[in-house]
């Protein structure tokens, strides 16, 4: 945030600015401090600009995302989210916010403008998925809850996981090519997960990246658990 603050102080000659942040960070599983972001984007006059591809569905009360979490809703100049996450898993993304910009991105936004546009099948997938959300919120605690009881009992097992508050549930190798091998294991153990290094995130960050859904079973979840422990063990991450 302090450097974030000088790039705005620095930016002050130009006619626009703009903060531009993931909602959810998508290696980490943390959300992003939104609520000190608008402040600096109101004391410098700047806009702000939020993907909530891995926040929306997921955080905030009904699952708006981090504008809600922060009570923001309606005060972010543009919000981006994917289809192919939280909302059902189908392709394609969408663009909101203000009217204006909107508007502008019809006229010039190329992909909007040059490509076909997504099937209609999967914007009818879309839009029953906000009536759904807004009916219920079955679906984002189960999530929640999926989440919180992996983490546990992959801590207990002697898992090193980042906090999260979101799907994502990163577990901690530190080594790139552990990261690849184990991540290879346990797919061999049916546990689709991807391992990820350097420069996908930072040096001596290797990871398995997790991402629990709200249509895991707890004998889903146990399952990847019993995987990971084993494999764990057999390569020595944990005792
Ligand atoms: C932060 C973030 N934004 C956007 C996307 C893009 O989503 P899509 O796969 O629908 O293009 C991803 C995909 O992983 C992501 O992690």
């Amino acid at each position: 945030m302090a450097d974030l603050e000088e790039q705005l102080k620095a930016a002050q000659a130009q006619r626009f600015r703009i903060i531009v942040t993931d909602g959810v960070f998508s290696m980490d599983g943390n959300v992003c401090p939104l609520d000190k972001i608008y402040e600096l984007a109101q004391k410098y006059d700047a806009m702000v600009m939020v993907d909530e591809s891995h926040s929306a569905g997921v955080v905030g009360q009904t699952g708006r995302g981090v504008t809600e979490r922060y009570n923001l809703r309606g005060k972010i100049e543009i919000l981006t989210g994917t289809l192919g996450k939280a909302f059902g898993g189908a392709i394609g993304g969408f663009t909101t916010g203000k009217k204006e910009i909107i508007d502008m991105l019809r006229q010039r936004s190329r992909p909007y403008l040059f490509s076909n546009s997504i099937p209609p099948m999967v914007a009818a997938a879309g839009c029953k998925m906000v009536d759904i959300m807004s009916e219920t919120n079955e679906l984002q605690d189960k999530l929640h809850s999926n989440t919180d009881y992996f983490v546990a009992k992959m801590k207990a097992a002697g898992f090193d996981i980042k906090p999260t508050e979101s799907a994502i549930c990163a577990v901690m190798l530190y080594d790139a090519k552990l990261s690849q091998v184990m991540a290879a294991k346990l797919q061999e153990e049916g546990i689709y997960v991807t391992g990820f290094y350097y420069p996908v995130v930072p040096k001596d960050q290797a990871r398995i990246r997790v991402q629990i859904s709200a249509a895991h079973e707890p004998e889903h979840l146990d399952k990847c658990i019993a995987a990971f422990t084993k494999i764990g063990k057999e390569l020595g991450v944990i005792q």
